[in-house]
């Protein structure tokens, strides 16, 4: 066997070859090394990190994207240690870096991954320019509560779009090769179920069945890792008594032995040491043995690791082979990347960040994230020849940071375009726009400044509200109990509504919202998410018709806060609630029959319908579905359901559907959802065109986790729906069929 440098690559070598004869080299403490990941405190990063570098005590350093400080950080590691062993730089690039996508769970409500791709590509390229080589993304957490502020930084609730999300956001960052420039490892988190936390309330509780987790939380995990995903980040939360950092049953007997992962895992921020503080661990000590021995591969700042994991190893606590493994695994990683060959970066070999192509990529993103709610008497697109002024009124018309949204580190708040600026260069010369902010925050209360709303709207032929929450009210640690317009904008939409002009609300936030107290006040009604650098033109482009709103629903809104969790794929119960059992609470007669108001699951004072139900999104185009049919009844096991629809655009615009396919598996030895989304298509049709829309689902695709944790998909009757949300009833049935004989079965 050569013994070529890890610099030097022997031409017969693998990657494998490589790190078996890279580990070989390297002491315990070199290897522990490569398990500790520190945070740039800034400019003094040098001084803070030069002699932990040389001495082979860093694998990785998080938060620094000064090319030069990282290109010399670097060379302190490939010159200056015994090993040359190149670091992991990483960074939170969560929905862009200096050039902001609209947020994740906007991105979901775009149901299309080519463009989610598009966005994490550039992404990755602006942050590789700067030597970042790892990401701390895509967060997939599916979340059924929007009182949770990091629903923004994920999917939503649906298991399937999530993972269709997840694997364009990794194949985006990792490109087709790790080791080209600009491409850059991803990183699925938080493994796992993080967005069950109890009330919404971030880093709480959750306490969640075997069943649910690998029915449902697991899915956008196991799809990422099929997509080849370098890393995962384990949760903060607590699973089911046992933290994520230190659980065995998610970190080995799931990843590792069910799923045979090959890549590593880290920590989250100090989460190893955060097991004293959960109750798992005794001490710093204890902590670190815990989150080894779970398979912790890396530990983000908490340094437990590189402190006791010498010891842990000279007592016999910890066997050198269990170190061993968990170091392979990061230093494969990091010869995927190239780094052995060139850890530097030369900023002049990637595309400049803020492109035109850049702007463009997350203008289309922006385009098609958002979602048309309401849109009475076809109020909207708006007509400027018809039009001779508009009056712009709220805090999010013109808050160029605020659309960016939570989670943009490096986000260049300069280069956004807000609603405002994008509406008075498109009515220049033809249409007088008045602008009045009327709220300073998202939060503020009742002021004259209303009067001044009040004034501008009765002399305008529209009022265009602009609302929503500030970007710091989502994301980490920002858990709402509340999720109705912040402040007192529900009192200015009512003043608007008196003038007695036509009212449009443009809505940006990081979470479903309770919109119950303003949807009838309005005429139209747009969400937008926080829709990042070029929400403006996207958002201006929708509202005067240059395109047709497209985005759909990733997740359920609320009528009220008290429904949470509520979500699409609920189960049917023992007593299901139907339209025609629901009462209105203040209808009910004191006296009556305590069995008279229909004893099925609803709530007195809500029902049990939500606002809007996921999938949902109106369009300026007129889609009309008909002759649904499968292409047979019977679908034997192994084989391929297939389903089709004549999708017609009756519209006057061209317009872009997102044609949805659910199922039901009506019997099954647990309980299955009563419905599953299992297929989506992006569609465009020109005015009086019709399309044929066909899914093929393999009966692969329909198999869940049954009570002994088989995966298995079982032979019978299931419902089948396609259309334009989740609420669909257009159906047809069939039946999955065994057709082997007991004697061919396995
Ligand atoms: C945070 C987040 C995690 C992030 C990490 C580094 O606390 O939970 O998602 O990647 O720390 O910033």
């Amino acid at each position: 066997m050569s013994h070529a440098s890890p610099t030097t690559p022997a031409p017969e070598q693998t990657v494998d070859q490589r790190v078996a004869d890279l580990l070989g080299r390297m002491t315990l403490i070199e290897k522990i090394g490569q398990m500790n990941q520190l945070n740039s405190d800034g400019p003094a990063v040098l001084d803070q990190l030069r002699h932990p570098i040389q001495a082979g005590h860093v694998g990785s350093v998080l938060n620094e994207v000064d090319v030069v400080l990282v290109n010399e950080l670097q060379r302190i590691a490939v010159e200056e240690s015994r090993l040359g062993i190149p670091l992991l730089i990483g960074r939170d690039v969560i929905h862009g870096f200096n050039t902001v996508m609209p947020i994740p769970l906007g991105q979901a409500a775009t149901w299309n991954p080519a463009i989610v791709r598009e966005g994490a590509r550039v992404a990755a390229l602006e942050a590789a320019s700067s030597g970042v080589n790892w990401t701390f993304a895509p967060m997939m957490d599916l979340t059924r509560d929007p009182r949770w502020g990091r629903i923004a930084e994920g999917f939503g609730e649906d298991a399937h779009l999530a993972s269709e999300m997840a694997v364009a956001m990794v194949r985006g960052f990792q490109g087709n090769n790790l080791a080209d420039a600009g491409s850059i490892a991803a990183c699925a988190k938080h493994f796992a179920a993080y967005g069950a936390v109890e009330s919404g309330r971030d880093y709480a509780t959750t306490n969640i069945s075997e069943y649910e987790l690998r029915n449902y939380y697991l899915r956008p995990f196991k799809a990422a890792i099929d997509a080849g995903v370098s890393t995962l980040m384990a949760s903060f939360s607590d699973v089911n008594g046992v933290p994520a950092t230190g659980n065995e049953f998610l970190m080995r007997k799931v990843l590792r032995e069910e799923w045979a992962f090959e890549g590593f895992v880290v920590s989250d921020w100090d989460s190893v040491r955060q097991l004293i503080i959960h109750g798992l661990s005794e001490d710093d000590r204890d902590a670190a043995l815990a989150a080894v021995t779970a398979g912790v591969n890396m530990e983000m700042v908490g340094q437990s690791y590189i402190h006791h994991l010498p010891a842990l190893v000279e007592e016999g606590l910890v066997a050198e082979a269990m170190i061993d493994e968990l170091v392979a695994s990061i230093l494969r990683v990091k010869f995927q990347l190239g780094l052995f060959e060139n850890a530097y970066t030369n900023p002049s070999d990637l595309p400049p960040a803020g492109n035109p192509q850049a702007l463009d990529t997350v203008r289309q993103a922006a385009l098609q994230s958002v979602v048309l709610l309401k849109n009475e008497g076809r109020l909207l697109p708006l007509s400027p020849d018809k039009l001779n002024s508009v009056a712009l009124i709220g805090p999010l018309a013109d808050a160029p940071y605020e659309q960016l949204g939570t989670w943009i580190f490096d986000g260049n708040a300069q280069w956004s375009v807000t609603p405002r600026r994008a509406l008075e260069e498109r009515l220049d010369g033809q249409v007088e726009v008045h602008y009045v902010r009327a709220m300073d925050t998202s939060r503020s209360r009742v002021s004259p400044t209303f009067d001044d709303a009040v004034r501008a709207a009765s002399e305008a032929d529209v009022a265009i509200l602009f609302l929503g929450e500030e970007s710091i009210l989502s994301g980490e640690a920002h858990s709402r109990a509340n999720i109705d317009l912040p402040g007192d904008q529900a009192e200015l939409v009512r003043r608007i509504r008196a003038t007695g002009r036509p009212v449009i609300a443009v809505i940006q936030a990081g979470r479903a919202l309770t919109l119950t107290n303003i949807v009838d006040e309005v005429d139209a009604l747009l969400f937008a998410w926080h829709p990042g650098t070029m929400g403006g033109p996207a958002i201006a482009d929708l509202l005067l018709g240059v395109d047709s709103p497209s985005g759909k629903l990733p997740v359920t809104f609320p009528r009220m806060v008290g429904q949470i969790p509520i979500y699409y794929n609920q189960k049917n119960t023992g007593k299901p609630p139907s339209h025609d059992t629901i009462v209105h609470i203040d209808d009910i007669d004191p006296f009556a029959p305590q069995t008279s108001l229909g004893m099925t699951a609803f709530h007195l004072d809500a029902g049990y319908t939500p606002l809007f139900p996921f999938g949902f999104g109106l369009s300026y185009g007129e889609f009309h579905y008909d002759n649904m049919r499968v292409a047979t009844p019977e679908v034997p096991l192994g084989e391929s359901l297939r389903a089709s629809v004549e999708l017609t655009n009756r519209g006057a615009v061209a317009a872009e559907e997102v044609v949805q396919l659910y199922v039901r598996d009506l019997v099954g030895n647990v309980t299955r959802p009563i419905k599953e989304l299992k297929g989506f298509r992006r569609v465009r049709l020109a005015p009086g065109e019709t399309t044929v829309v066909e899914f093929v689902v393999h009966t692969d695709e329909l198999a869940f986790y049954d009570r002994h944790m088989r995966r298995v998909t079982e032979p019978g009757k299931f419902h089948v729906w396609i259309g334009g949300d989740s609420d669909t009833q257009l159906r047809a049935d069939f039946r999955v069929v065994d057709i082997l004989t007991d004697d061919q079965k396995p």
